[in-house]
């Protein structure tokens, strides 16, 4: 592919000079760039550097105690629940990471048809899911792109008992500008697409086959849905392929580039950390491994370096790391996942699995979990349904304005989900939980969050602000 001057340009060269530049901090300046930090502007490249090296105990707890209190000044104190939707594990591609990749021979390939993508929709309704990102390997059957396109509409239309998918994020693979046109006119949410690693030579060598292998087609790709007017997009790195540091700092590039060229970065970021995984010998023992301790760091300075992106946190991680990184900067997490096509509405074959999960509880107890640390479980879906995304959105949220439908939308949202699904157990919990959380909003909020939640209580679905 010839690159055009908009083009995203990864310079490898002064993510080297940086972190080097950044190895010349004291802890006074270390504290004056957390201090920084506190404005919410973001920081800059070489003090995020600054902050990677650091392994004192103490500045790493401030660090983190900051990035914690960047997090709440933002989003308060919830996290979004999604769920994936995996409909096909066909691929042409041979990342050697991916148990999807080509020529695995070991894996059960399969593509669901429009059917049993409604049945597993069905499950994870009747869980109490509200918002999916579906997912696919990187091939289609017969019907091609349309196959996605169809997919999309029969998640869409899937309605069980009192509860249907209100959002349908995607992560597939990058698309042409024409293509990116027709799933905007499905009505998506995010179109994700992880860049897995930005280091060009890690590329080459773990992208074997296909057109994967082409960095510059899939590094554009967000440019290209942007373009095509889909406003929020999600970016990421698989962690474990080159080192991290350099991928978290090629990663805010990629973001500062998105941020010069549209006025609005990503909508979310996803930070994978490479699991084990069918046929796959480099996913089991990753040429670059992060430590717990080094992943905490890397959610802590993502969420210094860009306060208002959303950060993912998948169930790869086991629940003890999900609960440690909540309180870093994540806003939205997965629950009661399966990465098999088929997986929700029939038992788990793990020779069909993108990869090995780290979190198995169902998404019930997740929920209780998380209320009882203290976090707010939303299923909202006002933003995107109001039109408050992309550009609109961050300005918004900057002033920290978005608190006042957030905190309002979670609760509402979070009663849905306890008046329909709950447990027992979780609705005594929750319920407690959310007496509290409405007592301690300030008087004018509080009113609006009451009257919701009553609504809620008395049998009205899907209330938003
Ligand atoms: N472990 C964790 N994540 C993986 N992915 C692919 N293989 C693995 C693995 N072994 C990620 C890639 C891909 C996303 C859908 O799943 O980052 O983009
Ligand atoms: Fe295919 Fe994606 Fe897996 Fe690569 S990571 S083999 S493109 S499914």
């Amino acid at each position: 592919m010839s690159t055009a001057a908009e083009d995203v340009r990864i310079d490898e060269g002064l993510i080297a000079e940086t972190l080097v530049a950044g190895r010349r901090h004291d802890a006074v300046l270390l504290r004056e760039i957390l201090a920084k930090s506190l404005e919410l502007k973001g920081l800059p490249e070489v003090d995020l550097a600054a902050l990677m090296g650091v392994s004192d105990p103490e500045l790493l707890g401030e660090i983190f105690q900051t990035a914690k209190n960047v997090k709440e000044s933002i989003y308060g104190n919830r996290l979004v629940l999604f769920a994936p939707l995996y409909i096909s594990n066909l691929c042409d591609n041979e990342c050697v990471y991916c148990a999807f990749r080509a020529r695995n021979r070991e894996l059960q390939r399969r593509a669901l048809s429009q059917e049993e993508i409604a049945v597993e929709v069905k499950h994870l309704v009747e869980q109490g899911h509200k918002r999916i990102v579906l997912v696919t390997g990187e091939a289609y059957p017969r019907e091609g792109f349309e196959y996605v396109l169809n997919a999309i509409d029969t998640v869409y239309r899937t309605i069980s008992g009192p509860g249907e998918i209100r959002r349908v994020n995607v992560n597939i693979a990058p698309l042409s500008t024409e293509e990116f046109k027709l799933l905007k006119a499905r009505q998506i949410g995010t179109y994700q697409v992880f860049q897995e690693t930005y280091h060009r030579d890690t590329y080459a060598w773990v992208h074997v086959a296909g057109r994967k292998r082409d960095f510059d087609w899939r590094v554009n790709a967000p440019d290209r849905a942007m373009e095509a007017g889909i406003d929020d997009v999600g970016i990421g790195v698989l962690f474990g392929l080159f080192d991290w540091r350099f991928e978290a700092l090629a990663l805010v590039q990629h973001i500062r580039h998105l941020e010069r060229r549209f006025g609005v970065g990503p909508h979310t970021i996803s930070v994978p950390r490479m699991e084990p995984a069918t046929g796959s010998d480099i996913a089991s023992h990753p040429p670059h491994p992060v430590s717990d301790i080094d992943f905490r760091k890397i959610v802590a300075i993502l969420r210094l370096a860009v306060p208002y992106t959303g950060i993912i946190m998948s169930t790869r991680e086991t629940a003890e790391i999900r609960r440690e990184t909540f309180a870093l900067g994540v806003s939205q997490i997965s629950a009661g996942s399966r990465t098999n096509p088929g997986g929700y509405s029939e038992d788990e074959k793990i020779d069909a699995a993108q990869f090995c999960l780290g979190d198995h509880r169902p998404l019930d107890e997740v929920i209780r979990d998380v209320a009882a640390l203290g976090y707010v479980p939303s299923f909202c879906t006002a933003c995107y349904r109001l039109g408050r995304t992309g550009r609109d959105f961050m300005d918004l949220a900057k002033p920290g304005e978005i608190k006042e439908h957030c905190g309002p939308n979670a609760l509402a949202t979070f009663q849905e989900y306890l008046e329909d699904y709950g447990s027992p157990e979780t609705r005594q919990v929750g319920e407690a939980f959310i007496a509290h959380a409405l007592a301690e909003l300030e008087p004018g909020l509080r009113a609006k969050a009451e009257k919701m939640v009553r609504l809620v209580k008395d049998g009205t679905r899907d209330v938003y602000c």
